[in-house]
């Protein structure tokens, strides 16, 4: 039981214009502040603000996995606050405003720190934005990524908590992704940016640290998870040369897929016999789709 319509909750660090596009994720209800300072819908779901400021509209129907922990996470932060991500993040933004965001509402689908979403509302004055993410590690970080952002926990696989409709630029960067999902929440008019790594992607490292390769079948499958529901308008390759100190390569490393494979001991000895700093290269393939007809 709960009043809706209370507000902002105090404790979420979220405009009002991003909770309005906020959904209970058992009913598709609208969400609002209730007298504990959590959110209710007005079918009476309640979900708990966190802590730190984001909305937790986790079902619990079951155990999400795949999040990022919290080493991953402080890694990915580091690697990031070293700018070495910069070049991506600054295309991210020239594409999201060139592909119609105006003042509209962006989502990050996997947003991870926000980063990427940070970037994107810089080169929007008037937009605002969403970080969706499984991991309570990551969305820590992004309910404070942006002034006009907020941030939610959700499992990407199980439907988002945004209303039909009310996204104009969805960001989906080396994340989840459910092409059906994606189209139920942009506008007809919308934009989806993705980005995934090329088979280059961190040359220099995946040999001597021994990371996990790039799958060659990705692109194959970016093509059939999005291709029923968009049509594809665009694509582009960004390489950025990298020359990172042995921290940042070690930190490259912890940040991805990798980080559960490799003990610590191991990537340590293996950054050792690298030059310092080592050079790589970080390789990415970004694309824009727009949502097919219904
Ligand atoms: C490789 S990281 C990328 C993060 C961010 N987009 C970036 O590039 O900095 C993948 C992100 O997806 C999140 N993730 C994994 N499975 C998820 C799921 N089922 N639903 C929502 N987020 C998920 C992880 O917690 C992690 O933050
Ligand atoms: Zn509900």
């Amino acid at each position: 039981m709960g009043e809706t319509g209370i507000g902002v909750p105090d404790r979420l660090r979220m405009p009002g214009r991003v909770l309005a596009a906020l959904v209970c994720p058992h009913c598709g209800g609208g969400l609002g502040g209730d007298a504990r300072g959590g959110l209710v819908c007005p079918a009476g779901h309640s979900f708990d603000v966190a802590r730190e400021g984001y909305a937790g509209l986790l079902t619990g129907r079951r155990p999400p996995t795949g999040g990022d922990t919290a080493a991953m996470v402080a890694d990915r932060r580091a690697f990031q606050d070293a700018g070495h991500y910069a070049p991506l993040a600054r295309r991210l933004a020239a594409l999201a405003t060139a592909h119609g965001l105006g003042d509209g509402l962006a989502a990050d689908v996997g947003a991870g720190t926000g980063y990427y979403l940070a970037a994107v509302l810089d080169a929007a004055p008037g937009a605002a934005g969403i970080a969706l993410d499984v991991s309570k590690y990551a969305l820590r970080r992004a309910a404070k990524a942006h002034p006009r952002a907020g941030a939610a926990a959700c499992d990407a696989w199980q439907g988002l908590p945004l209303r039909t409709g009310s996204v104009s630029v969805l960001l989906n960067v080396f994340a989840p992704r459910d092409g059906a999902g994606f189209r139920r929440v942009l506008r007809d008019d919308g934009a989806l940016l993705v980005v995934v790594p090329t088979a280059r992607h961190l040359d220099g490292l995946v040999g001597p640290l021994g990371l996990v390769a790039v799958d060659a079948r990705k692109e194959e499958r970016l093509e059939r998870t999005l291709g029923d529901h968009f049509t594809t308008v665009h694509t582009e390759e960004l390489d950025v040369p990298l020359l990172l100190p042995h921290a940042d390569a070690a930190t490259a490393a912890g940040m991805g897929p990798s980080a559960r494979h490799i003990a610590a001991g191991d990537l340590a000895a293996r950054v050792a016999a690298l030059p310092d700093p080592v050079p790589a290269t970080a390789s990415f393939r970004l694309s824009v789709h727009r949502p097919r007809a219904a």
